[in-house]
């Protein structure tokens, strides 16, 4: 028995109202499957990294279908609203400045000031986010480390039953990723080639767009990407309650006295939904000038967490 539901209208029902329930819809876009998730829901997007089974919580795509989302995500000026009226829908992703600094929406956006959002051409993916209400964050619907699905027999290959639903659209027609560009300096920065060649975008833009030297795709190790957003004041992991100094805001996991838990049911799913906003009120807290973090078990979604925080240290 496979969850695999070929679309119709009462199956595009189904489908929106598992995202409103926090449940994972894998659907098609033009590029490649999505594994979808309301982005505003913490848990659910935590459970997108568990069936993926990464190794570390790099940001995820928002998928939007109308341009009102964007400005309400988002902020934006004249190149990003002319770049989406061109592009969009379309294989063309936009890294900016994020306006929803909701802590809700912090696990999608891997606790970065910046989100990654797109309007996909696809008639399923369009309706899906519409019926939703809410934006979609989605990567790429595989387990980590394989390759992208244009079908939903290769999602179903890969993830089979960890996910609740597989909405198959047909094949995807464009087969790669999208393109996505960095718009956040003046520079129009490509990070990833894709779906939309970067001649096309020199050609709308009028000027040179530059390559960056990382590959968002590949694991950055401590001290590249995401080394800027480690919390500003000192923090130590796998502090076992007994080792907490008296100057240290305590984050918890399980069942011990501290600052704030992020588990106390030792359940990693809801430990990953509270990471990024524990961290942040951590680092906002004013009465202790040090944090500390209990250990964490490396399994799971335990070694997104354990990533994390070992990056959050590493700097200090
Ligand atoms: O075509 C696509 O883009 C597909 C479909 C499903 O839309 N999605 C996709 O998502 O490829 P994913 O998660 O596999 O790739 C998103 C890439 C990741 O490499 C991530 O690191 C990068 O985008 N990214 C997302 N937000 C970012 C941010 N704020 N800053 C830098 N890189 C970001
Ligand atoms: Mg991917």
């Amino acid at each position: 028995m496979t969850n695999i539901y070929v679309y119709s209208s009462s199956i595009l029902a189904k489908a929106a109202d598992t995202i409103k329930n926090g449940g994972l819809v894998a659907f098609p876009t033009e590029t490649v499957y999505g594994l979808g998730a309301n982005a505003f829901d913490a848990k659910a997007v935590a459970k997108i990294f568990e069936a993926k089974g990464r190794p570390n919580f790099n940001p995820l795509i928002s998928h939007i279908a109308e341009i009102d989302t964007l400005f309400e995500l988002a902020k934006t000026d004249e190149r990003v609203i002319a770049l989406a009226k061109q592009f969009w829908p379309g294989p063309l992703t936009f890294i900016l400045n994020r306006k929803n600094l909701n802590s809700s929406f912090d696990l999608v956006c891997a606790g970065l000031p910046t989100l990654s959002v797109r309007m996909p051409n696809h008639p399923v993916a369009l309706e899906l986010i519409k019926k939703s209400g809410t934006p979609i964050a989605a990567p790429s619907a595989n387990r980590s480390q394989s390759i992208s699905p244009t079908t939903a027999r290769h999602v179903y290959e890969s993830l089979g039953n960890r996910i609740d639903m597989i909405l198959d659209g047909g094949a995807c027609n464009i087969g790669v990723e999208s393109t996505i560009i960095d718009l956040t300096t003046s520079q129009t920065v490509m990070l990833r080639a894709g779906g939309l060649a970067k001649e096309e975008l020199e050609k709308f833009l009028n000027e040179e767009v530059v390559l960056s030297h990382g590959n968002p795709d590949l694991p950055s190790s401590p001290g590249q990407m995401l080394k800027h957003y480690a919390p500003r004041i000192p923090t130590r992991i796998n502090v076992a309650p007994d080792d907490r100094k008296e100057n240290e805001f305590y984050i918890g996991f399980g069942n011990m006295e501290c600052n704030l838990n992020l588990s106390s049911k030792s359940d990693l799913i809801e430990a990953a939904a509270n990471l990024f906003a524990f961290m942040h009120l951590a680092e906002e807290q004013t009465k202790y000038p040090a944090i500390a973090i209990a250990p964490i078990p490396n399994t799971s979604l335990g070694l997104a967490i354990n990533d994390r925080i070992k990056r959050a240290s590493y700097n200090k």
